[in-house]
């Protein structure tokens, strides 16, 4: 959703309108383990986003005939609550940008996953936007990623994600709803932190040579912020199960 210049998106000390400075993420929290029901959950707060995950599987496929010979069919749903948006009601069919969204993020996750061990398993990744504000579709998937290791589905690595965005000609980290509304341009990325691997990056908008090599940058240094909370969430989960499991033994 790029729209053109008009509202001013940078102070005259070059701030951002929440008072960020260019290369900031908002503040990150991720929790693991938040669903007793699933086999794998995360929730993340990116500002103002609220994001929760659950991960069902490895398991019997459903419908039968879609199992895959040779992998695991991994399928992910990413939706937006009725009231996540600031329009009064958002339908709660799935919209064209809700099925891309879903298909842009199963393809982020898979390079991580080691598919070709669990043949005619699936595993599904549901992910319910609570409350939205610019770049849900990356933040979805740091999370689901977080999911998916909380859930023991066994991974290269995991995959974190920002966006990258061009306001008043600046690239400018982890954009908010209204810089995503009134910039010239946006580029989600994800990558495998460790590997240093990119596994998605979309562009709308107009960036040069120069500004696609300085995003990937920005995104790098940003997504191995990201990278931090994720293990943290996951090590604080651990000692969470072990405490429980020690406590049963006493
Ligand atoms: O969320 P993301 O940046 O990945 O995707 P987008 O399609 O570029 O949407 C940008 C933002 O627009 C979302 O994060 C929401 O805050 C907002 N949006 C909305 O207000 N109503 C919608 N139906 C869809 C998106």
């Amino acid at each position: 959703m790029t729209a053109g210049a008009g509202v001013k998106l940078l102070t005259e000390d070059g701030r951002r309108l929440d008072g960020r400075a260019l290369n900031e993420l908002r503040r990150c929290r991720i929790e693991a383990g938040v669903l007793k029901n699933a086999d794998g959950s995360a929730y993340i707060e990116l500002g103002r986003n609220k994001i929760i995950v659950a991960v069902y599987g490895p398991r019997e496929v459903h419908p039968r005939h879609e199992a895959l010979p040779d992998r695991m069919l991994l399928r992910c749903r990413y939706s937006m609550l009725p009231f996540s948006v600031a329009e009064e009601r958002k339908s709660p069919a799935p919209t064209r940008r809700e099925v891309e969204i879903s298909k842009v993020i199963r393809e982020a996750l898979e390079p991580a996953i080691f598919l070709e061990e669990f043949p005619r398993t699936s595993v599904d990744v549901y992910i319910e936007v609570i409350e939205a504000d610019g770049s849900t579709r990356v933040a979805s998937i740091t999370a689901a990623a977080v999911a998916l290791a909380d859930a023991g589905i066994p991974m290269r690595d995991l995959v974190a994600g920002v966006s990258i965005g061009k306001i008043e000609g600046k690239l400018a980290v982890d954009l908010s709803g209204i810089e995503d509304q009134h910039g010239e341009g946006d580029m989600p990325i994800a990558m495998m932190p460790r590997l240093g691997e990119v596994t998605l990056m979309q562009a709308d908008g107009r960036f040069t040579r120069e500004e696609v090599a300085q995003a990937l940058r920005m995104a790098r240094e940003a997504i191995l912020k990201l990278y931090e909370e994720q293990k943290r969430a996951l090590k604080e989960r651990y000692s969470k199960v072990l405490a429980a499991e020690l406590g049963e033994e006493q």
